[in-house]
C-alpha cells in the first residue's frame, strides 16, 4: 500500500483542512452547548461540493473520486466529528443506494439536491429491536394498488430530524429475514411519516439522531428502490461502503487526540522539564502515534479499494474496527497526557473521548466488524 494521494487529493485536504478551521472550528462550542446541528455549515459545504464529493458531475456531484471523500471526512472529523459523520451518513448511505439501485428517473429526481447540499439525505434501517440483527426488522410495506403503506418504527436515525429523504428498510413479504426486505426513497413530508424524540447522546453533540415512525404512511411504486426483496443486500453493499467512512471519521477523531497531546505534552513542565521528555509519556505518544498510522493505512487501503469498484468488504470492516478501536484508545490516552486539564471543557480532548466511543457501535458494532471478517476469510 502507497500512501501516495495525487494533486488533486492533496488539494482536497488542504482545502477542507482549511474550510475545518476556519469554519468548522468557531461552531464547535455552539454545538456542545446548544446541539444544535450546524445546518450554515453544512449549506456551505454544499457550496464548496462537499455534499457530493464521489458524485458523478451529471448528476450535479463534484466527480471525484472516493479517496478524495474520505480525506474530507477525516480532515472534517479532526475538527469536529459530528460534521464528519453528517457528511459520511448523507453520502454513504443517504445518497449512494439511489446512485447504485436508483433507476435514472429516481437519480435524476433526487441526486442533484443531495449533491447540492440542498436536500440532506438519512438511512433508516435500525429499528428498537433490530440494530445488530438488521434482518429481523418489523417495519411493513404492504402493497395497495399502485402505493406501498409503511407501518412501523426506525430508532438512532443520523441526520433523521434535517433530512429530506430517507432510505427506509421495510419488510414486503413474509420471506425469511432477509429476502422479504425492499427499500424506499421516503420524502421528508410524505403524511404517516412521524418525526420522533430527538436523542441526548454522550457525545456527537450538533449531530441530529432521532427516533422515526411510519404510521400507514403511503409511498408510491415509484419510490420502491431497486427490486422487492432486494433491500437487505442495498443496505449491506452500502454499508460497506459507508464503514470506510466511519473508520476515517474515527481516524481524524484519533489523531487530533494524538496532535494535542504531543502540543501539550512539549508544553507542559513538571519536575523541571516538560513531560514528553519523560520516558513513559514518550513511550505513550510513540504507541498513539503508531496506531494512528496503522489505522491510516487500512482506511485508505480500504478507500482505494473501493475506489477501483473492487471488493472492499472485508479490509471496510477491518479499517472501521481498528480505526474506531484507535480512536477510543487515543483519546483516552490523550485525556490522561492533559492530566486534571484533560478532564475539564476548557480542552478539546475530552470531547473526543466523548466523541469517539459511538464510532465503535454504530454502522455495524465492532463484534459485527468481527463477525463479517470472518464470514470473508472463510468463505
Ligand atoms: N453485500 C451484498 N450482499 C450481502 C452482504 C454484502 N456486504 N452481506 C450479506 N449479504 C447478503 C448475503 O449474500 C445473503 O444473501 P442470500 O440470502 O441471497 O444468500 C443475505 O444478504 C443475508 O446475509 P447473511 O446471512 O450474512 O445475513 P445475517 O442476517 O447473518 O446478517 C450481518 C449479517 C453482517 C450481521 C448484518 O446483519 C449486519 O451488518 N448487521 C449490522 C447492521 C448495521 O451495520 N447497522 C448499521 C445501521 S446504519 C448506521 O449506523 C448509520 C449511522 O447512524 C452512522
Amino acid at each position: 500500500m502507497n500512501l501516495k494521494f495525487t494533486e488533486e487529493q492533496e488539494m482536497m485536504r488542504t482545502m477542507v483542512r482549511d474550510f475545518a478551521q476556519n469554519e468548522v472550528a468557531k461552531e464547535v462550542e455552539r454545538m456542545e452547548t446548544e446541539d444544535r446541528f450546524p445546518i450554515e455549515v453544512i449549506k456551505k459545504m454544499g457550496e464548496l461540493g462537499l455534499m457530493g464529493i464521489p458524485i458523478d458531475e451529471k448528476y450535479g456531484g463534484s466527480g471525484m473520486d472516493f479517496t478524495s471523500y474520505i480525506i474530507a471526512i477525516h480532515e472534517l472529523s479532526k475538527v469536529s466529528a459530528s460534521v464528519g459523520v453528517i457528511l459520511s451518513v448523507h453520502t454513504s448511505v443517504g445518497t449512494n443506494p439511489i446512485l447504485y439501485f436508483g433507476t435514472e428517473e429516481q437519480k435524476q429526481k433526487y441526486i442533484p439536491k443531495l449533491a447540492s447540499g440542498e436536500y440532506i439525505g438519512a438511512f433508516a434501517l435500525t429499528e428498537p429491536s433490530a440494530g445488530s440483527d438488521a434482518a429481523s426488522l418489523r417495519t411493513t410495506a404492504k402493497r395497495d394498488g399502485d402505493d406501498y403503506i409503511l407501518n412501523g418504527s426506525k430508532m438512532f436515525i443520523t441526520n433523521g430530524g434535517v433530512a429530506q429523504t430517507y432510505i427506509v428498510f421495510a419488510r414486503t413479504s413474509e420471506e425469511e429475514r432477509s429476502r422479504g426486505i425492499s427499500a424506499f426513497i421516503v420524502e421528508k413530508d410524505t403524511p404517516g411519516l412521524i418525526i420522533g424524540k430527538k436523542e441526548r447522546k454522550m457525545g456527537l453533540h450538533g449531530s441530529n439522531t432521532v427516533e422515526l415512525s411510519f404510521d400507514n404512511c403511503r409511498v408510491s411504486k415509484e419510490q420502491l428502490l431497486g427490486e422487492e426483496g432486494e433491500g437487505f443486500k442495498i443496505a449491506m453493499s452500502n454499508l460497506d461502503r459507508g464503514r470506510v467512512g466511519i473508520a476515517a471519521q474515527a481516524l481524524g477523531i484519533a489523531e487530533a487526540s494524538l496532535e494535542h497531546a504531543i502540543a501539550y505534552a512539549k508544553e507542559r513542565e513538571q519536575f523541571g522539564k516538560p513531560i514528553a521528555h519523560q520516558q513513559g509519556l514518550s513511550f505513550k505518544l510513540a504507541d498513539m502515534a503508531t496506531q494512528v498510522e496503522a489505522a491510516k493505512l487500512l482506511t485508505y487501503q480500504a478507500a482505494e479499494l473501493v475506489g477501483k469498484g473492487l471488493p472492499a468488504g472485508k479490509q471496510a470492516s477491518m479499517a472501521k474496527m481498528y480505526s474506531t478501536k484507535t480512536a477510543v484508545k487515543t483519546a483516552i490516552e490523550a485525556v490522561q497526557v492533559f492530566g486534571g486539564y484533560g478532564y475539564t471543557e476548557d480542552y478539546p480532548v475530552e470531547r473526543f473521548f466523548r466523541d469517539a466511543k459511538v464510532t465503535e457501535i454504530y454502522e455495524g458494532t465492532n463484534e459485527i466488524q468481527r463477525l463479517v471478517i470472518g464470514k470473508h476469510l472463510l468463505k
